[in-house]
């Protein structure tokens, strides 16, 4: 039987009703999104507060990975709030456990952590630790990139987006073309896996743009808001490589890749990538917000007392959510249902694509995937304006989705790993149906 009901058009009357006071009292500053006022929600399953349910491809924005409101997240965060709930460069029971527990759960070689609360914050902090380890303030990384809306966060990305119209950025970023399979003009995806032409290039924008400082890589294992990119397979084993060959530092990103989205408990896994520090967020607590970046005791060793320091970073509530999801992903097989419906899905909408002129490529791995509408599949002009005729319509039958892309035309598919295959294909049926309707 199907879960999902919807009374369209959407807004439904409460939604409006609450749409138009938040418009009035909350700048109207965010992205644009399905017109649905979320009440509630349960594992993959959206219920608005005109009492329609709809299933969710959308996580937030790769968010709560074990489900919306797992009981045993929500107990325990509950339980939390009630004996503490702050404090400040201090231990508390719930901060220690998250430690050791989330340090367990890293790769080996990553031996210690430090909590923050939003990815930016991570990304920012894995910068620092970067540039006080090598005493250099050069930082490669990518267009397209995305790290955050904070200033360095911002400069280290490659979209205009969180940049444009506040002036420079921060001195130092330096930017380099990351390798994009469906639109690769100069051929950087190329002789794999040694790309020989990618990194002589890279060899270019160096030299052609360091001073001589450069400390270290940032880098996503794909590209999230830039477009779900994934490059190809061994170009960033490659470029583990490349870097360790020039003494510089790795810095990976897996604020939106980690906790089982790509089908490994670490996207750094798939090419057993051993980078110096990494930046967790998102999924780390499913809806609690929390982040962290892990990295080496020999990196961390770089910061004396006081140089890394968060207001809400480490409390009890948010530590409580770090140990909860990690005893969801023991209990349950969430990584692996996220591999295995990923393949399901991927097939499936790759089915799809060739029949719905507009649905150009179908990519990603494990539970996340990037649908991009193109005018024209010969040249794959962008069709942005097909995005927001696709939401609505998917929302008006049960469906909700979300935007990305430096063009703002790929749709996510980032389901909650939880989803069946029962749910998969009630959510599938939806998206077939829009793409039949989807006229430029
Ligand atoms: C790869 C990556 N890094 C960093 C961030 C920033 O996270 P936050 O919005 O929690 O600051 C995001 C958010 O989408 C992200 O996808």
């Amino acid at each position: 039987m199907n879960v999902t009901k919807v009374k369209a058009p959407l807004p439904g009357p409460q939604g409006k009703i609450l749409l138009e006071k938040w418009h009035r009292f909350e700048a109207d500053v965010v992205g644009f999104q399905a017109p649905v006022v979320w009440d509630h929600a349960r594992g993959c399953v959206v219920t608005d507060v005109d009492g329609n349910t709809y299933l969710d491809w959308t996580c937030g924005v790769l968010v709560t990975s074990v489900g919306h409101c797992h009981p045993h997240l929500v107990a325990a965060a509950q339980k939390a709030t009630a004996r503490l709930l702050n404090n400040y460069e201090s231990a508390n029971v719930e901060r220690v456990a998250a430690a050791e527990r989330l340090v367990k759960a890293l790769p080996p070689h990553l031996d210690q952590c430090f909590f923050l609360s939003t990815g930016s914050d991570a990304t920012e902090a894995a910068a620092r630790l970067l540039k006080r380890k090598s005493g250099k303030f050069e930082i490669l990384s990518f267009e397209c990139g995305f790290h955050g809306r904070t200033l360095h966060a911002a400069s280290m990305g490659g979209m205009a987006g969180p940049k444009r119209g506040y002036g420079p950025t921060v001195p130092g970023i330096i930017r380099a073309p990351f390798p994009n399979p469906y639109r690769d003009p100069y051929g950087w995806c190329d002789d794999g896996p040694e790309f020989k032409k990618y990194f002589a290039h890279l060899d270019h924008v160096v030299m052609a743009n360091s001073t001589g400082s450069l400390g270290g890589v940032m880098v996503e294992p794909y590209q999230g808001a830039g477009g779900f990119i994934f490059p190809p397979p061994g170009w960033l084993k490659k470029l583990e490589e490349w870097l360790r060959q020039r003494g510089l530092l790795f810095a990976l990103d897996e604020v939106q890749s980690s906790y089982g989205r790509t089908g490994k408990m670490w996207a750094l896994e798939h090419e057993n990538l051993k980078p110096d520090v990494i930046a967790i967020g998102k999924a780390i607590g499913c809806g609690v917000p929390v982040s962290a970046i892990a990295a080496t005791s020999d990196l961390f060793s770089c910061l004396g007392k006081g140089e890394l320091s968060s207001t809400l970073g480490g409390n009890p509530v948010a530590s409580a959510a770090v140990c909860a999801v990690l005893d969801i992903y023991e209990r349950e097989p969430l990584v692996e249902n996220s591999a295995k419906m990923g393949v399901y899905m991927k097939s499936r909408l790759q089915e799809m694509a060739a029949t719905c002129p507009y649905l150009g490529d179908v990519r990603g791995m494990g539970l996340v995937m990037g649908l991009e509408f193109v005018k024209d599949k010969q040249t794959k002009e962008p069709a942005p304006e097909l995005i927001k005729p696709l939401i609505v319509d998917c929302a008006n039958h049960g469906l909700l989705i979300g935007s990305v892309g430096m063009y703002g035309n790929v749709i996510r598919v980032a389901p909650p790993l939880v989803i069946t295959r029962a749910e998969a294909d009630e959510s599938l049926a939806i998206m077939a149906g829009a793409l039949t309707r989807l006229k430029l």
